[in-house]
């Protein structure tokens, strides 16, 4: 039997269904709220605000797990490349061996950047920042390529904007650091893998050539599965509620990238490297650090620290400290910026503030020392999540698109400004 929720307003009663989820999720359907009593629902920040349906992703926050379609995100990141990742989460399954080999290959040949698009670079300032760039390129594509997804949609061109979208995003970010350090951009190989050829992109220079070397691609692929969805987040959602209007797929990615931009969301891995530099400037000291971010008078926040879903160690951040730790041995590393994120991490865990509050490292804390010890500059770790998080953003466009009633998103407000006045 339907369970309902009973909700009393001015004396009427009235019934609420509950939708459960199938981990037991439960949600108050409210849909005919309005309609029926006048009244709507004030949540700000969306903190007890369901906006979907949605089988892409499930987090339980309290005891830190995350799985994609059902895989467990320890087993993704061990067994599977990013690009099996990225086809699971947008068509449901996991390629079979031929369906990988076919995505192979149109990723190869989506790879290059239209020939005219890279006039765009020019006019860019080098000073300028790649996620800049990124979301004017990846909305420039929709001028292109303009085989938009409208209301009628083959499938053939959502397939082909899939494969577009993936393989264009990471020659237009290597691109654009080739840009910012003044060096020819170097074309994308047919024989090589996803990360490797971004990679090889990225490092390759005709006086310098540039070896992959395994580990670091293996680490790249860890990194891009772990930033590969997050459900409804912001950046996700943005995709979600612009898609909603029915904007081409660029361009609602476009706005994703801008969301994820900012420092409370993917652009923390870039500041928690700024913090830690900063520390190790000796601007700073790791203990006032800390005081910095608990004072209220303050906005700053310990970068890297505290999520809105996780109250437990976010899973994320847990293999990617341990894939730190790997390849720190592996490769001798005595970067002084490690040792400050461990004594920051382990001040932390010990400190009412942020035991309290249940604040642990996010995904963010761990990603940008590893970033860095891919030789990846600190302005470019946002531009990684977003080349991590392009997959998820297209499956949930996609999911959103494929529910019926199709629905623009628009939530309301309460209004508090002035009652009628006259001039
Ligand atoms: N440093 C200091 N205090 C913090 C921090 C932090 N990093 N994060 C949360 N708090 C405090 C906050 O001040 C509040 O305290 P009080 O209850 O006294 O008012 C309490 O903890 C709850 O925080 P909140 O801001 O209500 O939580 P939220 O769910 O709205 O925000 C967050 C989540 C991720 C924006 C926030 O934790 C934060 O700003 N963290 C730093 C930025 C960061 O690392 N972002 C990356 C998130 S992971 C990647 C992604 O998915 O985006």
């Amino acid at each position: 039997m339907l369970k309902k929720a009973k909700l009393e307003i001015d004396n009427i009663q009235y019934e609420l269904p509950i939708v459960a989820g199938s981990e037991g999720e439960r949600g108050i359907d409210i849909s005919i709220l309005r309609e029926q009593t006048g009244c709507i629902t004030l949540d700000v920040g969306y903190q007890n605000t369901g906006s979907c349906l949605s089988s892409i992703t499930y987090i339980d926050g309290d005891n830190g797990i995350l799985r994609y379609r059902g895989y467990p995100i320890e087993e993704l990141a061990e067994k599977t490349s990013f690009t099996e990742t990225a086809f699971l989460l947008i068509y449901g399954e996991l390629p079979t061996a031929e369906e990988k080999k076919a995505f192979s290959q149109r990723l190869t040949e989506n790879s290059m950047v239209h020939e005219e698009m890279l006039r765009f670079f020019d006019g860019f300032p080098v000073t300028a920042h790649p996620m800049a760039i990124l979301s004017t390129m990846v909305n420039a594509l929709s001028v292109y390529y303009p085989q938009y997804f409208t209301i009628d949609f083959a499938t053939e061109t959502f397939d082909l904007m899939v494969v577009r979208l993936l393989s264009k995003i990471r020659t237009i970010a290597a691109y654009s650091y080739k840009h910012s350090i003044g060096e020819p951009f170097v074309y994308p190989r047919h024989d090589l893998k996803y990360c490797a050829n971004f990679l090889h992109m990225m490092f390759h220079s005709p006086v310098k050539p540039y070896e992959v070397d395994p580990d670091i691609e293996k680490t790249l692929n860890m990194l891009l599965i772990l930033h590969a969805d997050h459900e409804q987040n912001c950046s996700t959602s943005t995709v979600r509620l612009v898609g909603s209007s029915m904007v081409n797929l660029y361009s609602s990615i476009c706005a994703g990238i801008c969301a994820l931009w900012g420092p409370l969301h993917g652009g923390a891995n870039q500041e928690v490297i700024h913090m830690l530099e900063e520390i190790h400037r000796g601007g700073i000291s790791v203990c006032d650090c800390i005081e910095k971010a608990k004072d209220k008078e303050n906005r700053f926040r310990l970068f890297g620290f505290g999520h809105r879903i996780y109250k437990s160690y976010d899973p994320r951040a847990k293999i990617l400290k341990r894939q730190c730790d790997m390849l720190k041995n592996k490769f001798q590393l005595h970067d002084p910026l490690i040792d400050i994120a461990l004594e920051l991490e382990e001040r932390t865990l010990q400190d009412e503030y942020f035991i309290s509050r249940k604040l642990y490292p996010n995904v963010d804390f761990y990603s940008g020392i590893l970033y860095r010890m891919l030789g990846i500059p600190a302005d470019m770790y946002p531009v990684m999540f977003a080349i991590g998080r392009l997959p998820g953003w297209i499956a949930q466009w996609k999911e959103m698109h494929d529910t019926k009633p199709f629905k623009i998103g628009r939530p309301r407000q309460i209004y508090v400004g002035p009652t009628i006045r006259h001039l």
